[in-house]
């Protein structure tokens, strides 16, 4: 059955679901995108995903066509008709449709917002118990990781390529150095057990989750470093994993097809994502 969505203010069949072939986000990807969880019906941190959509929106001048009060009501209204019970609620908002294709800004063009469901079981995902290879690529993309643009080339090669090997995410090197995975933060644990995970900054994207973890670990006395790591040193940690809204947090086991430790999740991975589900369930919206 046909989910629903949310296209400039109407409600509407995903599968009838349009916007004009003259929109910027489909001829520039001149448009920024955020993607909220959904735990037994309720939005998970999802102030911090609506704070970084506007502060993505701020960093390329595109105003927000609707209040964040009433996006909200939007988000809650699909979970509601499509009776969503676990999975992500994914937001865009672009440019808008000029009358031809323009590069600069069009004068009069209204911005687009779209917004649709899916259905996930974060929660019990099988990934999640066995944990996932990751296998590493070079980061190509531009110097603005820190905006979440929807221009994702780059990551859908990436992530392409990780299907290909049978790995469940890439991981981005640059400079020899990890900056994070194709739609997730990376984090180790260290043999001296500190939790390192790369600064923000406009080399990396400021993930929620990852934001969340931090301070989580930190509440619980957990030494938490924030500075980038190779992937020799990931090689040789305790654990490796990665975090998301739509992974929450997983075990990474293997990197380039190499175990990292026992090849297993190990037992602060487990545990950071046993809080963070405790966290999702008890500050849902
Ligand atoms: N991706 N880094 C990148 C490049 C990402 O695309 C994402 C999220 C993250 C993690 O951010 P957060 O914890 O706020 O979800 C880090 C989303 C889930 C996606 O593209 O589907």
């Amino acid at each position: 059955m046909d989910s629903i969505a949310y296209v400039n203010g109407s409600f509407v069949p995903l599968s009838q679901a349009k916007v004009s072939i003259l929109d910027r986000g489909f001829l520039f990807a001149d448009g920024i995108y955020e993607v909220s969880a959904v735990l037994e019906g309720k939005l998970v941190d999802n102030a911090s995903h609506l704070a970084r959509l506007e502060r993505s929106l701020g960093e390329i001048s595109l105003p927000l066509p609707e209040s964040i009060a009433r996006i909200i009501e939007i988000q809650k209204e699909l979970i509601a008709r499509n009776k969503l019970e676990n999975g992500l609620v994914y937001i865009e908002v672009t440019r808008g449709a000029d009358k031809g294709r323009d590069f600069a800004f069009p004068k009069g063009a209204q911005p687009t917002l779209v917004m649709f469901t899916s259905v996930k079981d974060i929660v019990n995902a099988e990934s999640a118990k066995k944990g996932i290879g990751v296998i590493t690529v070079p980061d190509i993309r531009w110097a603005r990781r820190d905006i979440k643009s929807v221009a994702l080339l780059a990551q859908v090669l990436a992530k392409q390529a990780a299907a290909e090997a049978g790995a469940g995410e890439a991981w981005m090197v640059e400079d020899g150095k990890v900056t994070e995975g194709g739609s997730s933060s990376a984090f180790i644990l260290t043999q001296d057990d500190v939790i390192v995970t790369r600064q923000n900054g406009s080399d990396i994207l400021p993930g929620c989750t990852r934001k969340a973890v931090v301070k989580l670990a930190e509440e619980r006395q957990l030494r938490v470093e924030e500075r980038p790591f190779s992937i020799d040193e990931a090689l040789k940690a305790k654990e490796a994993f990665i975090t998301s809204a739509s992974s929450f947090v997983q075990a990474v086991v293997s990197i380039d097809g190499k175990a990292v430790a026992n090849g297993r999740p190990g037992p602060l991975t487990n545990r950071l994502r046993e809080i963070y589900i405790g966290f999702a369930r008890e500050t849902g919206t």
